[in-house]
């Protein structure tokens, strides 16, 4: 199908695996520069588009969709899709492709990274080491093991599951909780607890589920307050699931013995951002999924969606 008149357009870089496979099929306008688009060009290529390639960094909602009358996709290169009002979407029949499946490795070893820190010091010991106090490293602590203590997983997907095997190889015990109970939980080695087992019971907790409803604050200050002393907490899926409030609370008076991010709220993070004071917290800037391999998977994933998309075939992946 020769679909050379379809215009596909993406206010950020595309890379170069999925430039090279959309150029030839599509009539392609992407700001392969610095920056954003400058919002002038940004509103014409809207008005003409058909699809749109979304690196996830702006919000797709019905202003944005009011300005892109011909919109037939939104392929987004990421597994999330937080920033996509798809109630809109479908008010309009845009169909919204994600990239789940490709970056569950990538994004379960930085799970599984901010778990080993939490544990062990790593980064906080790195910057001992820098700040010249190699000697003083009894000022550290000790750290604990991984070995035989329970690692509760909440959202236990892909990515969740991929993280449960990484703690096994450590010779952590898996207990998890999820919408629903996975029917190949006993093959995982994973043991299905409440939302009140897993908190009371977890001396880590690793939180791995999409931000909708009924996930957003769940780790309020409540279920902080229902952790056993000292657990360890690590969070790969989105910000908004925990109360940074609570969250820097906890920390602080010690309920939580240290914690990894790789999200939060807000995103970016200020360098001057109270968590950041806390010596027990290591926080990486949403970088789980960010490897070469991960992040070219994700784009040739985007560009087969819209692709089949615009022929009229079902994408690789529909967020419905
Ligand atoms: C995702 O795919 O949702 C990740 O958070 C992006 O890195």
């Amino acid at each position: 199908m020769d679909l050379k008149d379809k215009i596909v357009i993406c206010n950020g870089k595309i890379r170069p695996v999925a430039l090279e496979y959309l150029q030839d099929k599509v009539t392609l306008k992407s700001w392969q520069q610095r920056g954003r688009v400058p919002e002038e060009q940004w509103k014409e290529w809207l008005q003409e588009a058909d699809a749109l390639y979304s690196t996830g960094n702006i919000r797709i909602d019905e202003t944005l969709l009011q300005k892109a009358p011909k919109l037939q996709v939104v392929a987004q290169a990421s597994v999330g899709y937080d920033n996509i009002d798809v109630e809109a979407c479908n008010a309009r029949n845009v169909k919204i492709g994600n990239t789940p499946g490709v970056l569950v490795n990538a994004v379960a070893d930085i799970a599984y990274a901010l778990l080993i820190d939490t544990a062990r010091n790593i980064v906080r010991g790195h910057l001992h080491t820098k700040n010249g106090l190699w000697g003083e490293r009894k000022a550290l602590g000790l750290g604990v093991d991984l070995y035989n203590k329970t690692l509760g997983i909440v959202g236990f997907g892909d990515i969740g599951s991929a993280i449960a095997k990484r703690a096994q190889a450590s010779g952590m015990r898996i207990i998890y909780h999820n919408r629903n109970r996975r029917l190949n939980d006993a093959a995982l080695g994973a043991r299905y607890v409440s939302w009140e087992e897993l908190l009371q019971t977890s001396d880590f907790i690793a939180v791995a589920v999409t931000l909708n409803p009924s996930t957003r604050g769940m780790f309020d200050e409540a279920a902080f307050a229902a952790m056993k002393d000292g657990a360890r907490f690590v969070n790969i899926s989105r910000g908004k699931v925990v109360d940074t409030d609570a969250l820097y609370n906890a920390v602080k008076s010690g309920k939580v013995a240290a914690a990894g991010l790789d999200v939060t709220e807000p995103e970016p993070l200020p360098g001057d951002h109270p968590l950041l004071t806390l010596p027990n917290i290591t926080v990486t800037p949403h970088i789980a999924s960010a490897t070469e391999e991960t992040r070219d998977e994700m784009a040739l994933v985007t560009a087969q969606n819209i692709i089949a998309a615009l022929s009229g075939q079902p994408m690789l992946a529909q967020v419905k």
